[in-house]
């Protein structure tokens, strides 16, 4: 009896508690009052999930990057390594490498501390990629969102940057290998390349210059403008409201979801440690980055199957796919094969992201604010070029491997190469014309479906010998969800030329 007091009074006590916090903080901040932040509405549906995985593998790169710096060293400063990799005694190397080796030899925990900082680097840009797919896709990103497509397509980049920069730290055969493509990227920038080379190198390849220079870039400058970008990016998911799927009650002019505090805090609170579980546990069981394994950067030396990490293999694909193109001007030598793959491709993959939104609305004309998603099939052109650029992105991602693929299936390495660039012309023309056939057909099928009914697979044979399939009218939420798209029942459909005229 006397201890279910004590509880009762404990739980008094602690509401209390949380009853003047609460209070103090409403009193203070923009919390619960009208559109205050706790009862915000959040739409649930498990596509809005990618861009909070997102968020959560930044924490987590945020997080073990601090870590990191405790003990890595950004210098190129030459030193013998003496440490307990003992395959590697009395090598030369530089000491930012060195203190790599530490951290996962010699360091309590450091390994794993280090492989989940570089696994939450490949999930990040994953988890990125699919969110803003999920974005086209579902026209998430037509008025009032277009600016906030615009800081997404800018955190993109960022976290490009961000992540070859970091890849490069260790200095390692393979980043290195990296960093000499940077430089030839560089160089074949017409009439500036060689001063943007010796700029960005302070004089010579590899100089000793570029790891203390990548370092500030990868802990400074570009963290600090992805975290204010995404504050900025997430100000405005609130300022704007999410979008969210139709359904009864749910219209352009509302958002109907989970309030912001407690129902979505804990189940996004639950994701976060959701994604820090995967990641610890994969830094646990798969090997990612073995730098050991490659050897300190030397300039003469490259070793095979060199692959970057995944999200640079569509430039190192495109790079391999481009023929040996080369113009002499005047004594000076335009680099087709380097400069089109490298700079152009890359500038045109990004300015066509930055325009998409406004290059829509002029060509459709449609200036409407739009809160309900689209769903991809009712828009088959939009949707037929997102497959088509998904499936060059897909050959030049490929092709980056053409000599590993080439290698596992004992094929020639030339023969592939040939395959891809015929694939990087023809894919998309036919994966568009595909996916625009397979959204019409989708469409159509749900217009059967709106009025007809659902086909049950129950044939009927009649006396006459013919057959019959028996259908099911939908129920009212899904005649409620086809018709928002803009499909019409038998009975609401306009008539036709036709039909008017029987
Ligand atoms: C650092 C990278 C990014 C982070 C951490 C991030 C985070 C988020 C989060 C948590 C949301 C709300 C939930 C959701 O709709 O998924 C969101 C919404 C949004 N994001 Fe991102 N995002 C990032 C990059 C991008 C990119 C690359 C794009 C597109 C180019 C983009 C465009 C948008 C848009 C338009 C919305 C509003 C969606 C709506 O209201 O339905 N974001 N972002």
């Amino acid at each position: 009896m006397l201890w279910r007091r004590r509880r009762a009074r404990a739980g008094a006590r602690a509401r209390h508690a949380a009853e003047r916090t609460t209070d103090y903080i409403d009193g203070r901040l923009p919390l619960s009052e009208g559109g205050g932040l706790l009862r915000k509405a959040f739409p649930d549906h498990w596509s809005f999930l990618l861009g909070e995985i997102a968020l959560y593998s930044f924490v987590v790169l945020l997080l073990t990057g601090v870590w990191l710096t405790l003990f890595f060293h950004p210098s190129m400063t030459e030193v013998v390594y003496h440490g307990s990799y003992t395959p590697l005694a009395g090598v030369r190397m530089s000491a930012a490498y060195e203190s790599t080796l530490d951290i996962s030899f010699d360091v309590r925990g450091g390994l794993l501390i280090r492989q989940m900082h570089h696994w939450a680097a490949l999930v990040f840009l994953a988890a990125i990629g699919v969110h803003l797919l999920r974005i086209f896709f579902t026209g998430a990103f037509r008025r009032p969102r277009e600016v906030n497509w615009l800081i997404g397509v800018t955190l993109f980049l960022l976290a490009l940057a961000e992540g070859f920069a970091g890849y490069s730290l260790p200095d390692d055969l393979l980043s290195g290998t990296g960093l000499r493509i940077a430089q030839g990227i560089m160089l074949s920038i017409p009439v500036v390349g060689t001063y943007v080379s010796f700029f960005a190198f302070g004089g010579e390849f590899p100089g000793e210059e570029i790891i203390p220079r990548l370092y500030a870039l990868h802990i400074l400058l570009l963290p600090g403008l992805l975290l204010a970008l995404v504050t900025v990016h997430l100000i405005l998911v609130f300022y704007l409201k999410h979008t969210q799927w139709a359904g009864r009650g749910r219209t352009e002019r509302n958002a109907v979801g989970k309030p912001m505090v407690p129902q979505f805090a804990a189940s996004s609170g639950g994701l976060f440690f959701m994604v820090f579980g995967v990641l610890t546990l994969l830094s646990g069981v798969a090997q990612t980055n073995p730098i050991w394994a490659y050897g300190p950067y030397r300039a003469d030396v490259v070793s095979t199957g060199s692959q970057p990490d995944w999200y640079v293999g569509f430039l190192e694909g495109s790079l391999r796919l481009v023929p040996p193109w080369e113009t002499t001007v005047a004594g000076h030598t335009l680099m087709w094969n380097v400069l089109l793959p490298a700079v152009v491709l890359p500038g045109v993959l990004f300015a066509v992201l930055y325009a998409y939104p406004f290059a829509e609305r002029w060509v459709t004309g449609d200036r409407e604010e739009h809160h309900l998603c689209d769903r991809p099939r009712d828009h088959p052109v939009r949707t037929g070029l997102g497959v088509a650029a998904i499936s060059c992105y897909g050959v030049l991602l490929a092709a980056g491997g053409n000599d590993i693929i080439a290698y596992a299936f004992s094929i020639s390495v030339n023969a592939l190469t040939w395959v891809f660039r015929i694939s990087f012309l023809v894919l998309p023309l036919l994966a568009f014309m595909v996916t625009r056939r397979v959204c019409r057909a989708l469409r159509e099928a749900d217009q059967e479906r709106l009025t007809e009914g659902e086909e049950t697979g129950e044939l009927r044979q009649t006396l006459a010998g013919g057959y019959e399939e028996r259908h099911e009218p939908l129920d009212e939420e899904r005649r409620y969800v086809l018709r928002s798209y803009g499909l019409r029942g038998e009975e609401e459909r306009e008539p036709s030329a036709e039909e008017l005229e029987r």
